[in-house]
């Protein structure tokens, strides 16, 4: 459920608690990252990634980020830009990122996630980086005209990401599936040219269930802030648009509820999203609605999502309320993250052929 944080709406560390302490050493390491180009998330940023990242963090030593440099691939205002990056902090931390327990921080504070990804650059195949599917379909949209080498770049800069922290493992939704793939050819390359040790080879972490929430006008695409507006619900939606949101959502030919992903997609995806939402098994919820009509199960999903999303709405106004809270809990996070990326790419540079060498450990 969202909300469902231990941090106190404060942030102040718990008594006994230091919040900059070390993880320990034998904890497996978490990071995962999403970009700030809408002010509101959407429910399937929620359930296919945050949901996990908040899941991850009692037994994860968890490093999460708000992407900006990610994001100047689509050519933001600054200024857009700049209340996006704390607004999207925000909704980590109203979803239940606990910055005493998980570093939370903006991509752009760490300078060697740049440095990393001119060196990753170097050994990433330029035909490697021109099959990813996500390129391709954005240059198709743009045209040569509108393609920068950032966005041909974008997911050599999410290797670096990954492989600055070690992470062994990394909660995405199924978008992610082959940028992570690049990931770990690249740490896998890393490793047979450097020596076994220069880099962790990640693995993602996908959930079946809610990997693709879809779009609700158009079923067979996923819900995206550039998809169709009626088909997506925002985190911070009023309840009156979610709940027009899901009434209208495409539901399919039929009337009876049923789960048939390949002819009902539509239903399909709001069972999806109901069986998330509540913890119950889709089985459960089709024997429920048995002898029901499509109706009755939009108007309580419009309920659920609205009263899930209703705590969430007015933690997100709480931290955005106290911006100066928000700077300081991101700082925070910027110089915890910088001492492993600092120690990460400084073993990686080494092994390139960079500065001198390390005294033997
Ligand atoms: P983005 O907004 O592209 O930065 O995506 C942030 C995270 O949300 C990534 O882990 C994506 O895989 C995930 N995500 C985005 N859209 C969806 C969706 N429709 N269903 C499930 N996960 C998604
Ligand atoms: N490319 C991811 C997306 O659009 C965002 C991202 C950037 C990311 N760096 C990352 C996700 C590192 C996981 C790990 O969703």
């Amino acid at each position: 459920m969202l909300g469902v944080s231990t941090a106190s709406p404060d942030n102040r560390p718990a008594a006994g608690q230091a919040p900059n302490a070390p993880a320990p050493a034998l904890v497996k390491r978490a990071f995962s990252g999403i970009q700030p180009t809408a002010d509101s998330l959407h429910l399937g940023n929620y359930l296919g990634a945050l949901k996990q990242w908040v899941a991850l963090q009692d037994d994860y030593d968890c490093v999460y980020s708000v992407v900006d440099l990610h994001a100047l691939t689509v050519s933001p205002e600054p200024e857009a830009l700049r209340r996006r990056v704390r607004a999207t902090a925000a909704q980590f931390l109203a979803a239940g990122v606990d910055p005493d327990k998980s570093i939370l921080f903006v991509q752009s504070q760490v300078p060697q996630h740049a440095q990393l990804t001119w060196l990753l650059n170097c050994l990433t195949g330029f035909g490697e980086a021109g099959r990813m599917t996500q390129f391709k379909d954005k240059s198709t949209k743009l045209g040569s005209q509108g393609v920068t080498v950032g966005l041909f770049d974008y997911p050599v800069l999410m290797a670096a990401d990954i492989l600055l922290y070690d992470a062994q493992v990394v909660p995405v939704g199924e978008d992610q599936r082959q940028h992570l793939e690049l990931s770990r050819t690249l740490a896998e390359r890393l490793n047979s040219r450097f020596g076994e040790g220069t880099a962790q080879v990640p693995e993602a972490l996908i959930v079946k269930a809610t990997a693709k929430i879809h779009d609700l006008q158009e079923p067979a695409a996923k819900m995206s802030k550039t998809g169709h507006p009626a088909g997506i619900i925002e985190l911070l939606d009023p309840p009156e648009v979610i709940v027009k949101r899901i009434k209208s959502a495409v539901t399919d030919s039929g009337t009876e509820v049923r789960w048939n992903p390949e002819e009902q997609p539509g239903l399909a995806n709001l069972l999806g999203i109901y069986a998330a939402l509540t913890g119950q098994s889709v089985e459960a919820i089709v024997a429920a609605y048995e002898g029901k009509m499509y109706g009755h199960l939009k108007q309580d999903l419009a309920q659920i999502v609205v009263e899930a999303l209703a705590p969430f709405r007015e933690r997100t106004a709480l931290y955005l309320a106290d911006p100066a809270q928000l700077d300081a809990i991101l700082s925070s996070g910027a110089q915890r993250a910088e001492q492993i990326a600092a120690t990460v790419y400084g073993r990686m540079a080494e092994r390139f052929g960079l500065g001198p060498e390390l005294p033997p450990a």
